[in-house]
């Protein structure tokens, strides 16, 4: 006898065993039920943590199935059969038990119970009494039955799942929301709600985008405030219209966006999924916890804080929906980027970034025409650089000065995506004109933001003159 997963096959020959054989539907009493229940039954289990099924193959040949139900406080249900006659009365109903005590040490528990719901059915009372099972309630038409499962004591430990993270490597921060939307909206024609803030380039494409491109999602945007966080009125008139199957924040260069808890609310209400991206810098914190804390799934980008080559990584948080957990080998992150990620010292990553920020803003000298677009960093914002809002027009200018001075800039985001409408999103393209992201990166140091702010002013001053 082998234990097998219990996939689709088993799915169809159980239909035809529990619901055409009428001996069997009899002895396990079993209720009618459709393909389509079945199917919306099969669809639920990978959500649910308090149910395991497996199949039985004897001889190569799926032969039945069993399971453990209602997992909870260390004990759960088990339920099993044989469908296929010519092996009952062979022993490997005894076998099947054992394979079933194996699981639920597996499992880590420490008892089973069974209901037998037809007293007729002698061939599984003897059974279940023979490998040790007592009877525990009895009532007119059925009886309860439990047996102790000992405990399964290991050399070492071989129990994955349990103290497993639900987070998972990828090469890189889109290859792992492409993972999550392609589970997220499998069997869903409904949108993704996304921030009206979301930029391309010809080189890099699109890492917001391209995944929602590439799996062809319906999508829609929401407003952006001036600090780039989501306009609330916007995001709750949308997500009440029940359109949307999903709703992506990004925490723009680290900085937490939005009352978090309140749009975890309205997620839940209205039965959207919620991801958060972290691709700007992994290591904020918000009240002494990581970011991402509050999505059902947030993700995450390693090169853009660390010098790798590649590699991002997303997480499950809640189980509310399905999302699969296989990198495909093609999208898995390089061994020399994991080396890095692993070996890296955080901490004085975090306190460079933390410190070059600070010194930016305490020296920073107030001006109309250019301002910090995050005056203070709040506690725990471990920032992906210095973003600052250049006016009348001189960013472009500026950006290419500053190169001539050997200082390497960026514009997150300078070019928006096509697919947002200038006349309905005006603030997002103005944000987009203006914007220049200053390094704060652990290579740099006072010295190097002196130099920076001293000829960034210069070349202010130039260009008002000019
Ligand atoms: C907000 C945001 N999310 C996701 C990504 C994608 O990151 P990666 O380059 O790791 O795919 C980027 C960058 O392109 C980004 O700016």
């Amino acid at each position: 006898m082998k234990i097998v997963e219990f996939d689709n096959n088993f799915l169809d020959l159980s239909f035809d065993w529990l619901q055409k054989d009428a001996e069997l539907k009899w002895l396990t009493v079993t209720n009618d039920f459709s393909k389509e229940s079945q199917a919306n039954w099969f669809n639920s289990l990978p959500l649910k943590t308090d149910y395991k099924i497996f199949g039985i193959k004897i001889n190569d040949e799926p032969a039945g199935a069993f399971g453990i139900k209602n997992i909870q406080n260390g004990t759960g249900e088990y339920w099993g059969y044989i469908a296929i006659r010519a092996y009952l009365g062979k022993g490997y109903g005894k076998i099947l038990m054992q394979n079933a005590f194996d699981q639920a040490q597996k499992l880590g528990l420490n008892s089973l119970y069974l209901y037998v719901k037809n007293l007729e059915n002698k061939r599984a009372i003897n059974l279940y009494l023979s490998v040790g099972f007592d009877y525990i309630e009895t009532g007119s038409d059925y009886v309860k039955m439990q047996k102790k499962i000992p405990p399964h004591i290991t050399k070492e430990a071989e129990q994955r799942n349990v103290f497993e993270a639900k987070i998972f490597f990828a090469q890189s921060a889109r290859a792992t929301f492409s993972n999550i939307v392609s589970s997220v909206f499998k069997n869903s024609d409904k949108k993704i709600l996304m921030p009206a803030y979301i930029g391309e380039t010809d080189k890099e494409g699109s890492g917001v985008f391209d995944p929602i491109r590439e799996n062809r999602l319906k999508f829609e945007f929401y407003k952006i405030e001036k600090d780039l966080s989501g306009n609330i009125d916007d995001i709750i008139q949308k997500i009440t219209s029940g359109k949307f199957g999903a709703i992506l924040i990004i925490h723009y260069f680290g900085f937490i966006q939005n009352n978090m808890e309140e749009i975890v609310k309205l997620c839940e209400y209205y039965d959207v999924a919620l991801i958060e991206d972290c691709a700007h810098s992994f290591l904020t914190v918000q009240n002494e916890k990581k970011i991402g804390q509050f999505g059902d799934f947030s993700f995450y980008s390693i090169h853009k804080i660390i010098p790798s080559l590649d590699g991002g990584f997303f997480k499950i948080n809640k189980t509310r929906y399905y999302c699969s957990e296989v990198v495909e080998p093609n999208k898995k992150i390089s061994l020399d980027s994991l080396d890095l990620y692993v070996r890296s010292d955080y901490e004085t990553i975090k306190q460079k970034r933390v410190e070059n920020y600070s010194y930016y803003i305490e020296n920073w000298k107030s001006n109309d025409l250019i301002s910090p677009l995050y005056p203070t960093l709040p506690k725990g914002i471990v920032p992906l650089n210095f973003p600052i809002i250049v006016k009348n027009r001189m960013r472009e200018k500026c950006y290419f000065k500053l190169i001539d001075r050997n200082i390497l800039t960026c514009s997150l985001y300078y070019r928006m995506i096509k697919e947002i409408d200038k006349d309905i999103f005006p603030l997002s393209y103005e944000i987009a004109d203006n914007i220049l992201n200053l390094p704060v990166h652990q290579d740099t140091n006072k010295d190097a933001i002196e130099y920076i702010l001293k000829n960034l002013f210069e070349i202010i001053e130039e260009l008002i003159n000019d």
